[in-house]
């Protein structure tokens, strides 16, 4: 078995035909100070070594207090679940997020956290969901005869671009007169040049530290919050029935009927944009790029997906019986969670995982790391899916995998993001060959979310 601080020469395991995809390469150990520190710089994933791997908590001096990196499941559910109060997203997110959504779910914190979430998590009940499943197929219709036309393909850009036009039909419905084009445009704009992690952000500057961002940055900014005001404004004027949009501005608490704030809708439709496109898009290019390098893989979901749906796209009542299909997302998420590390800023003394907590420490929750420990997962490097099928309780509350976070503040968009990965792999695999060069071994680059460095070339060959 591999372990976690060797690199792997041979990706192909000739005795159990298991493949080893690319990881991030680990600290040693016996790297200096300012070696370890412009790693986790320049690629925070590749940030830890020995010790994050083989402890619960690390703790290290942090300008005056203490930063603590935890990569145990108890220690996640008491930070994220259990003393959750005692807890709030850092100044990192506000600093990196705030500008495009500082009044949305994302962002907020407390009774205003409070009332946003039970305003908006009727939106992504399972009704709901069954509503939203045809759009994702139309969506898919077209998405694949653009790739009949174009074979040739970035994975991730590719991705992006179907779930994208998944997210927009789901929360504009049929926009007419707005520019769906121009919109991605500045949604892909501020997602790539402004809501991308640099060194600088993990200073720990207050949140009311204004961030510099490039003009381009900027400019993607102003266009995505007057394309949000626009739509918003055209919604109340003429309603359209079971958009997530209508849903917005109808949404209420409900125990005190309240609904959200012009800025606050704005704001959350904007953090939907933003929190729920590139995610999938990375789980759908990763567990891509690792199906087209293990062909059995490919094979059996493709007979999974016959045996149900021939042709045309899986429906709502069927996703339950692709149990394979997602057990390879599961096992995706697991290598390559897309948001790989969470961040929590301490309010109240405490002990976390028998270490005493002072008010004013700073939390990274690495799943990344969790997902990867020798001590918590059997062969850990190893691409399994079936591990998610041989102990169901891998998913189960507080198991050491955490891809959509946990506790109150849970992805409220998990569902959504489920099945229109499940729909679209189905589809995907069942169709086309996925044809990727053989040298292709990405190294996981984390951005804020876990991107393929460097892009995964690929060919979508129609079977
Ligand atoms: C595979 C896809 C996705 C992954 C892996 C993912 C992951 C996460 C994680 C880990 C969190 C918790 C962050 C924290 O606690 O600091 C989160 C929160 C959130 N996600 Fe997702 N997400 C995905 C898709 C989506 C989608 C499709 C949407 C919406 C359409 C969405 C909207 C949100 C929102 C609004 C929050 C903030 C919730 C709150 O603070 O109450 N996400 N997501």
């Amino acid at each position: 078995m591999s372990t976690q601080t060797e690199p792997l020469d041979n990706p192909a395991d000739g005795k159990t035909g298991l493949f080893y995809p690319p990881h991030a390469q680990p600290l040693r150990g016996d790297e200096g100070f300012i070696h370890a520190t412009w790693k986790f710089l320049r690629n925070p994933v590749e940030g830890f070594g020995p010790l994050a791997y083989n402890q619960p908590i690390v703790s290290v001096p942090n300008f005056g207090k203490k930063l603590h990196v935890i990569t145990d499941p108890e220690g996640m559910m008491q930070v994220l679940q259990h003393e959750a109060t005692k807890f709030t997203k850092t100044a990192i997110d506000a600093r990196i997020l705030g500008p495009a959504t500082k009044e949305g779910l994302l962002s907020v914190h407390g009774e205003q956290w409070k009332r946003q979430r039970k305003a908006v998590a009727p939106m992504f009940r399972k009704r709901h969901m069954e509503d939203l499943a045809p759009i994702i197929s139309t969506t898919l219709d077209a998405f694949c005869e653009g790739l009949d036309a174009e074979p040739d393909v970035e994975l991730n850009a590719a991705m992006a671009e179907l779930t994208f036009d998944v997210l927009a039909k789901a929360l504009l419905g049929d926009p007419q007169g707005i520019d769906g084009e121009r919109l991605k445009y500045a949604t892909r704009n501020m997602v790539t040049s402004a809501g991308t992690l640099r060194p600088d952000d993990l200073i720990p500057f207050p949140a009311w530290v204004p961030r510099p961002i490039s003009p381009k940055g900027s400019r993607a900014l102003k266009k995505l919050k007057k394309a949000a005001d626009v739509l918003i404004a055209q919604r109340k004027k003429s309603p359209v029935e079971n958009d997530l949009v209508s849903l917005l501005i109808a949404a209420r608490d409900p125990k005190t009927g309240e609904g959200l704030s012009a800025r606050e809708q704005r704001d959350n439709l904007i953090g939907f944009f933003i929190a729920g496109h590139e995610t999938t898009a990375l789980t759908l290019t990763w567990a891509l790029y690792l199906i087209g390098m293990h062909r059995p893989t490919a094979e059996r979901i493709r007979a999974e997906v016959m045996a149900i749906c021939p042709e045309g796209n899986v429906s709502y009542d069927q996703m339950a019986e692709l149990k394979f299909t997602q057990a390879v997302i599961d096992e995706t998420m697991r290598l390559y969670p897309p948001a790989p590390m969470l961040n929590r800023l301490c309010h109240e003394d405490t002990v976390v995982s028998g270490r005493e907590i002072k008010a004013g420490d700073t939390f990274l929750l690495c799943n990344y790391v969790m997902h990867r420990t020798e001590r918590l997962w059997d062969n850990p490097l190893a691409f399994d899916p079936d591990r998610f099928i041989r102990d169901p309780k891998l998913k189960a509350k507080g198991a050491p995998y955490m891809p959509f976070g946990a506790g109150p503040r849970i992805c409220v968009g998990a569902a959504f993001a489920t099945m229109e990965a499940l729909m679209s792999l189905a589809r995907l695999v069942r169709d086309y060959d996925v044809k990727i060069p053989e040298e292709c071994y990405p190294k996981p680059l984390m951005t804020v979310t876990l991107r393929p460095q460097g892009g995964v070339p690929a060919r979508m060959v129609r079977r």
